[in-house]
């Protein structure tokens, strides 16, 4: 049986089901589980630990890729299984427990968790459970739609679970290309100095004799929850193709761009849809996740090729893309998150990053994550790789959220993902905030200008025009910098009435 799927014979008295490798846990364990973006992740084994965590208690350390899909969070954190969660998550269930104190959350830059666990500030992993497509002749572990953290964990753990999907089909073979790097301090370069150069091996290595179970899937991953675009994230797409003409015009960069990162959720991928149509050709992406709009830039051709960690796609897409996956072999790579989004890498390619902001501050800081700046939306996941290290950092968001109720710019923003050293450029539907070679103060009245909502930019020139004789680099007023996400909290509205 599965003989295809299974092409080390003596691997195949390991095959059994989800609830008998469910008994391979203990209490307090931690266990590295593939899955990124709910794209590749384990679907039997999260549900078999729900069971048996009905009986008796079983609290995990669970590291990931990043967000897993099928509820799986969900389901996990509320039957008590996850007790520390790494390094990003995006379930609404699990998200409550984070902030209501019940699940320690460790939100880390999605690089840095291999190099973690790698260097042993992070408690190994007991148990790692990948899914596969295949388990090859030499027991190399082929994945599906995405790599993650998935080598790191499978090199590390005493024992792996593989789960076979065989809704994956085995065309997705040769879609990967897994290199991690040496320890230190002899570790060499990575080579890789082009977004679709191949530097590993289409499959994870590992001694055969620590897969302790094989466990056989048929379901498929979670389509994307993604919005299709509307006329803000259009508005912000055009701002940006604009920009980016503007920058080919002044002779910066090629009609080829450089290297382009497009981050999670609704509207950054509303603006990389807005690319196509453009007048940009040969584009690169040098990424972590793949969402829509980047099968659709290599349909309309546009998008000569992609490397990332993961391929998270609607419902329609992903259908398409497994139908016709041999029109794109050649032109995606997926690798090791640490690869994706390797600050080394990231630098030397020089990639254009396009990252979503849930606020930002006058002068430019950003937040990404933290709701009020107390409550975990999602988790920072790559774009601090990307936004610091890259050639170009963009940060979009709408100018409000909530009906108008939350402007996104603020006076200061109560929690910074993304200092003000690591953002170039501010887009919202009304404008865009080109910040380079600026100082604060002539920051601060382009970003009240150009990005914020016309009914909030009376209140921001009001703030600013107090601080400025308060004198400083940054000005402010200090006992009023939070007023606005005081008076939400109080009134429901930051509009000061
Ligand atoms: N205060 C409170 N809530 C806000 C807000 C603010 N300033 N700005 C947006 N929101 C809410 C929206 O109302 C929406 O809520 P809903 O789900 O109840 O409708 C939610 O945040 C998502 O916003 P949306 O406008 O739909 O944007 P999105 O789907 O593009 O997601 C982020 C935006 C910031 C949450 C998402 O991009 C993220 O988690 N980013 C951080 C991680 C990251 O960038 N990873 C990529 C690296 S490759």
């Amino acid at each position: 049986m599965h003989e295809d799927r299974i092409r080390l014979p003596a691997l195949m008295d390991k095959v059994m089901t989800a609830a008998q490798a469910a008994q391979l846990f203990r209490n307090g364990m931690t266990v590295g589980m593939s899955g990124f973006t709910r794209a590749g992740d384990a679907k039997a084994l999260p549900l078999a630990l729900v069971e048996r965590a009905r009986s008796e208690p079983l609290a995990l350390t669970l590291i990931t890729g990043a967000s897993l899909g099928s509820d799986s969070d969900g389901l996990m954190a509320n039957a008590g299984v996850v007790a520390r969660r790494l390094p990003f998550q995006s379930d609404a269930a699990l998200r409550r427990k984070i902030n209501s104190g019940e699940v320690m959350f460790i939100d880390q830059h999605l690089s840095e968790t291999a190099e973690q666990l790698r260097g042993g500030s992070l408690k190994p992993v007991d148990i790692a459970v990948i899914e596969a497509v295949a388990i090859n002749a030499d027991g190399g572990i082929v994945p599906t739609m995405s790599v993650g953290n998935s080598a790191s964990f499978a090199q590390q753990a005493a024992q792996v679970i593989v789960e076979i999907n065989l809704s994956a089909p085995l065309a997705l073979e040769g879609l990967h290309d897994i290199y991690l790097p040496a320890q230190r301090p002899e570790r060499q370069p990575i080579p890789l100095t082009r977004t679709g150069q191949r530097i590993g091996s289409g499959a994870i290595h590992i001694d055969p004799a620590r897969i302790a179970a094989i466990v056989i899937t048929d379901s498929p991953d979670s389509p994307s929850n993604v919005l299709p675009p509307d006329a803000e994230t259009q508005a912000i797409a055009g701002h940006i193709v604009a920009f980016l003409e503007a920058e080919v015009a002044a002779g910066r960069m090629g009609p080829e761009l450089l290297p382009l990162q497009a981050g999670i959720g609704t509207i950054a991928n509303a603006v990389l849809h807005g690319l196509t149509g453009s007048s940009f050709r040969n584009l690169t992406m040098y990424s972590e996740v793949l969402q829509d709009s980047a099968i659709a830039l290599l349909d309309s051709g546009q998008l000569a090729m992609a490397s990332a960690s993961s391929i998270t796609l609607s419902a329609a897409m992903h259908e398409r893309f497994l139908r016709d996956i041999a029109r794109y072999r050649d032109r995606i790579v997926l690798r090791p998150q640490e690869i994706s989004n390797h600050p080394e890498l990231v630098k030397r390619l020089g990639v254009i990053a396009l990252n979503t902001a849930l606020e930002f501050d006058i002068y430019g800081n950003v937040n990404s994550t933290h709701v009020g700046g107390t409550h975990m939306m999602n988790g920072i996941g790559g774009s601090g790789d990307f936004a610091r290290n890259g050639q170009l950092s963009f940060f979009v968001s709408k100018s409000v959220a909530k009906d108008g109720a939350i402007s996104s710019v603020v006076p200061m923003t109560p929690h910074v993902d993304h200092t003000e050293h690591d953002v170039d450029v501010l887009v919202t539907e009304w404008g865009l905030a080109d910040l380079r070679g600026l100082a604060p103060r002539e920051r601060a009245p382009l970003i009240i200008e150009r990005c914020a909502h016309p009914d909030y930019r009376p209140q921001l020139r009001a703030y600013l025009a107090e601080a400025l004789p308060r004198g400083g680099q940054t000005p402010h007023v200090l006992e009023k910098a939070y007023s606005w996400h005081a008076r939400y909290r109080e009134r429901g509205t930051m509009i000061d009435y």
